[in-house]
C-alpha cells in the first residue's frame, strides 16, 4: 500500500514537472532576427591584396604555417551557402565586404569585386534573407597598412572614400551596417600583443584608436545622410567583443575595473559620450612603471550608434605585467572548455548583457556573434541552448530590446592566427575536398530554433 502511494506521488510529480516545463517553453518574439555570421577574409578565399594575405606569408605568424588560400571556398559556393541559410530558416546574414577587394590599390576601385557583392545581395534578397554588412572585419588593404594604417592622420578620410564607394553601390540594398568588428581586438592584436598585422607590440595605440573612432563617425554620418536623401531607414553600429574579466592576483585585482573599462566598455561608451580613454606610458630612468590613464573628448563621435553589437564567447582570465601590451590573457581554470580552451560560461553572457543594459538602457542590442570551436560537435548544441536561455532571460528580466542573434559561424573558416584547425561551423568544411559542406547535428538544432522561435527543453 505504502509502495503504491509512493509510486503515485512520483507519477504526479513527474506529470506536474513536465506540465510546468511545457508551459515554460522559452519563446522568442516572432520578428526576432535569427542570424548566422561570417567575415570575408575568413571564408571567401584569394584575398590577395589584403594585409592579412601578406601577413600569412611571413614565417611563424599562423599556426601550422596555414595560409588563408581558398579559405572556405565561399566565392565558388556562394549560391549553395545562401541555399543552406534559407534551409536553416535564417532571417539575417551578417557578412563583411572586403575593403582590399573593392580598393586593391590606393584610389582604384574594382568593378568585379563590386559585382560579386551585388550578386550576393541579390541572392539574399531572392531568398528573403536580410543582409547585415560589416565594413571592416579585421582586414584592410595591404597598401593601407603598409603606408601607416590607422596611424595616418588621413586614415579616417581614406576609410570614408571606401565607404562612399560601398554606399554608392550597396546602400539601397542594406539597412543594417557594422562599421568595425571588435575595434578593441583589432587595435590590441595589431598594436598591443602583435598577433595581427602590422604586428606591433606596445602599450599605446592612442592615435590609432582616435583615428578609427573618427573613421566610424564619418562613415556613420555620411551613410545616414545618404539614406535620408533616399528616404531609407538604416541602422549603424559596431560589433564589440565583450567578456567578463577575472583577475589573477592582487595587482591585477586592483586594476581590474579600469582594464575592464578599457577593453570592454570604453569604445561603446565613447560612441555615446565622446569620451575616449587610453594608457599613458610612464618610465623612470628607462624603467617602465604601470601606465596611467589618459583621456580625450571627441565631440564628433558622440551619439553615433543605433544599436550596440555584442560578440560574446566566454569569460576571460587576465594578468597584468610590465611586458607590452601590459594586459595578458590566461586560460580560465575550472570550466569545461572548447577546442580553443575557452571556458563554457553562459552566465557570463547574461552578466555582459546586464552591464551593457545598465550603460545603454535606451539603445537596442544585436548579438552579432556567439559560438564555439568544437570539431566533434559534442558541446555545441549545449552551448547554443544555454546561451540562448541567458539571452532570453536578459530580454524578459532586464528587460532590454535585443533585435537578433547571430551564431558564429555558418561554416568552419580561417581562424586568424590559429589558421584552420579551430572549427566554429554549423557546417563542417572539407578543406581538402573543394570546401564540401557537411551538416553538423547542431545545424539541425539551430534550424529547429530558427523555425519555431522556441528553445527545446532538451537537446
Ligand atoms: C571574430 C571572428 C572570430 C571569432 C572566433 C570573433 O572575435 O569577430 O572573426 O572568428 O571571434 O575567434
Amino acid at each position: 500500500m505504502q509502495a503504491a502511494a509512493i509510486k503515485m506521488i512520483f507519477i504526479l510529480v513527474a506529470f506536474f514537472t513536465s506540465a510546468t516545463r511545457a508551459t515554460e517553453t522559452v519563446q522568442f518574439p516572432q520578428d526576432f532576427q535569427w542570424c548566422v555570421a561570417t567575415a570575408g577574409h575568413q571564408i571567401e578565399g584569394d584575398n590577395i591584396h589584403s594585409d592579412w594575405w601578406a601577413w600569412e606569408q611571413l614565417p611563424g605568424k599562423i599556426a601550422n604555417g596555414d595560409r588563408s588560400g581558398k579559405a572556405s571556398f565561399h566565392r565558388e559556393r556562394m549560391e549553395e551557402d545562401v541555399q543552406i541559410m534559407r534551409n536553416l530558416g535564417v532571417k539575417t546574414y551578417r557578412f563583411s565586404v572586403e575593403w582590399s577587394r573593392i580598393e586593391p590599390t590606393e584610389g582604384d576601385f574594382n568593378d568585379e569585386a563590386i559585382a560579386y557583392y551585388l550578386k550576393e545581395l541579390r541572392l539574399l534578397k531572392e531568398n528573403n534573407i536580410r543582409p547585415m554588412v560589416t565594413l571592416h572585419h579585421f582586414v584592410q588593404p595591404q597598401w593601407f597598412t603598409a603606408s601607416g594604417g590607422w596611424k595616418r592622420q588621413d586614415s579616417p578620410n581614406l576609410f570614408l572614400r571606401y565607404v562612399k564607394k560601398v554606399e554608392e553601390h550597396f546602400g539601397a540594398e542594406v539597412d543594417y551596417w557594422v562599421t568595425f568588428n571588435e575595434p578593441m581586438v583589432l587595435l590590441f592584436a595589431g598594436y598591443g600583443n602583435g598577433v595581427f598585422p602590422p604586428g606591433e607590440t606596445s602599450w599605446d595605440f592612442w592615435e590609432q584608436k582616435l583615428n578609427l573612432l573618427r573613421a566610424h563617425a564619418q562613415a556613420y554620418r555620411y551613410m545616414h545622410e545618404k539614406a535620408r536623401q533616399r528616404g531609407q531607414k538604416i541602422k549603424i553600429g559596431m560589433a564589440h567583443h565583450l567578456r567578463p574579466l577575472k583577475s589573477t592576483g592582487f595587482i591585477t585585482e586592483k586594476f581590474l575595473p579600469f582594464v575592464d573599462y578599457l577593453l570592454n566598455w570604453n569604445i561603446p561608451v565613447a560612441l555615446k559620450t565622446g569620451e575616449v580613454v587610453g594608457l599613458k606610458r610612464i618610465e623612470i630612468l628607462g624603467v617602465p612603471l604601470f601606465p596611467l590613464k589618459k583621456k580625450a573628448v571627441l565631440d564628433e563621435i558622440k551619439d553615433t550608434q543605433d544599436f550596440v553589437g555584442i560578440n560574446y564567447y566566454t569569460r576571460e582570465a587576465i594578468h597584468l605585467n610590465f611586458k607590452p601590451p601590459f594586459i595578458h590573457r590566461l586560460p580560465l581554470e575550472g570550466l569545461r572548455a572548447s577546442d580553443l580552451n575557452w571556458g563554457l560560461d553562459p552566465e557570463g553572457f547574461y552578466e555582459v548583457l546586464k552591464l551593457a543594459h545598465q550603460q545603454f538602457p535606451e539603445i537596442p542590442f544585436y548579438i552579432t556573434e556567439n559560438g564555439i570551436s568544437d570539431s566533434t560537435d559534442e558541446l555545441r548544441p549545449e552551448y547554443i541552448l544555454t546561451h540562448l536561455r541567458q539571452l532570453h532571460k536578459a530580454m524578459t528580466e532586464l528587460p532590454h530590446k535585443i533585435e537578433g542573434y547571430c551564431y558564429w559561424s555558418l561554416m568552419d573558416n580561417f581562424e586568424w592566427a590559429e589558421g584552420f584547425w579551430p572549427r566554429f561551423g554549423l557546417f563542417e568544411v572539407e578543406y581538402e575536398n573543394g570546401g564540401k559542406r557537411i551538416v553538423r547535428p547542431s545545424a539541425l538544432l539551430i534550424e529547429k530554433i530558427f523555425r519555431t522561435h522556441a528553445l527545446p527543453d532538451e537537446i
